[in-house]
C-alpha cells in the first residue's frame, strides 16, 4: 500500500507522516525532499530561480517517479502537489494508494505558518499575520475542493500525533 498525505502547508504531512511510517514498518518518504535531492537546491531557491511552473513540472514528475517505483510507503506531499494538473485523478486511479487530507482550521494554519513562513516561498512575503490569514483563507479555499477528493479525511486540529495515526 502507498499513503499519501495531502494538505495545506502547516497541516503536519510530515510529522505525521514519519509518526505514521513508523507505526506501520513503511518507508516515509517527503515529496519536497525527494526534489531538493534531485535538484540539488532547495525549494526557495527552485522558486526564485527557475519559478513555479518549473517546480510543478518536478514535483509531478517526482511524485509520479515515486509512486510508479516504490511500495509500503507514506508520502508527505506539498500543498499544492495534489491541486495542478491530474495528479489527484492519477492518485486515485492508482493501483493501491490511499489518500488522506489532513484537515487544519484556517486560525491553526495562520499561527504555525507565521513563525515558519521564511521557507516557504509563497507566503515568506506577508509580513503581518492578518495579511497571512486573508491569503490563506482564499488559498485554501481554492484548494479544498481537490483536498476533499481525498478517500479518507482526518481532521487534525488539537490533536495529538499518536490519536491521528491511530485514525
Ligand atoms: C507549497 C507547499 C510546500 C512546497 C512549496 C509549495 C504549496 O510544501 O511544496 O513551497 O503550493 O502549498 P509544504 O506543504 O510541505 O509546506
Amino acid at each position: 500500500m502507498k499513503i499519501v498525505l495531502i494538505g495545506y502547508m502547516g497541516s503536519g504531512k510530515s510529522t505525521l507522516g514519519k509518526a505514521l511510517s513508523d507505526k506501520l514498518n513503511y518507508t516515509f518518504k517527503d515529496l519536497d525532499t525527494e526534489i531538493e535531492l534531485k535538484e540539488e537546491i532547495n525549494i526557495a531557491t527552485i522558486f526564485s530561480e527557475k519559478g513555479e511552473i518549473y517546480f510543478r513540472k518536478k514535483e509531478n514528475e517526482v511524485l509520479r517517479n515515486i509512486i510508479a517505483t516504490q511500495n509500503q510507503i507514506v508520502l508527505a506531499t506539498g500543498g499544492g502537489t495534489p491541486c495542478y494538473g491530474t495528479v489527484m485523478d492519477y492518485l486515485k486511479e492508482s493501483d493501491d494508494v490511499v489518500t488522506v487530507y489532513l484537515k487544519t482550521s484556517l486560525d491553526v494554519l495562520t499561527e504555525r505558518l507565521y513563525s515558519e513562513k521564511e521557507k516557504r516561498p509563497l507566503i515568506s512575503h506577508l509580513e503581518s499575520k492578518e495579511k497571512l490569514q486573508d491569503f490563506i483563507r482564499k488559498h485554501l479555499f481554492e484548494r479544498l475542493f481537490v483536498y476533499n477528493k481525498a478517500a479518507l479525511v482526518i481532521s487534525v486540529d488539537n490533536k495529538d500525533v499518536s490519536k491521528v495515526v491511530e485514525e
